[in-house]
């Protein structure tokens, strides 16, 4: 009986070690996939985010709503999330002229900021195109290249 009794609670402990191995193996995994997910956005966001915060954020705002009748706003915009050679150019060139954005009109000019870096310009413009609840396609260095060249008042 006491033999008996002994194997079935080793018998036990097998199964309860097993079940710990699949639980490890099981949040390992998770942690792999949680990391892969962070590791695969950081990167870029995380340089396109710090861009934003240092150059466009004073008047887009945190959350991209821009301020009423001043500085439009980067939702509800095809500027941001629709043609990128429009976009590039808006960040090479500036833009002084009335627009429309969300039944609202602005006449503010915004300056040129041809002096960031290709990868710079690809980087915060990647980040508009992703956040606020956008979701279009990434920007790369190298359309911004090919823009800066043809464009007219190029750097
Ligand atoms: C000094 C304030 C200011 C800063 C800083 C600024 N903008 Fe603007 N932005 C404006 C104004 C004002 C307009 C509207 C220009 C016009 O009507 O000609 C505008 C327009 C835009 C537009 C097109 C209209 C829209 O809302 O879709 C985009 C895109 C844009 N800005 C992106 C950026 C990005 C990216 C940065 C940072 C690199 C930035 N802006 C920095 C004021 C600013």
């Amino acid at each position: 009986m006491m033999y008996e009794g002994g194997s079935g609670k080793l018998h036990f402990l097998k199964n309860d070690a097993m079940l710990n191995r699949i639980l490890l193996l099981f949040f390992l995994l998770l942690g792999t996939i949680f990391s892969f997910g962070q590791s695969k956005n950081s990167p870029k966001n995380s340089m396109g985010a710090s861009l934003y915060r240092q150059y466009c954020m004073s008047c887009h705002q945190e959350d991209g709503g821009g301020v009423p009748r001043m500085t439009p706003p980067l939702t509800g915009t095809t500027y941001v999330t629709g043609d990128k050679k429009r976009l590039i150019t808006i960040l090479l060139n500036g833009l002084n002229e009335p627009i429309v954005v969300q039944d609202e009109e602005y006449y503010n000019p915004m300056a040129s900021f041809s002096f960031l870096s290709d990868q710079q310009i690809a980087a915060v413009l990647t980040y508009i195109r992703t956040q606020f609840g956008n979701k279009s396609t990434p920007i790369l260095a190298q359309e911004v290249s090919v823009v800066r060249k043809q464009s007219t008042t190029k750097k």
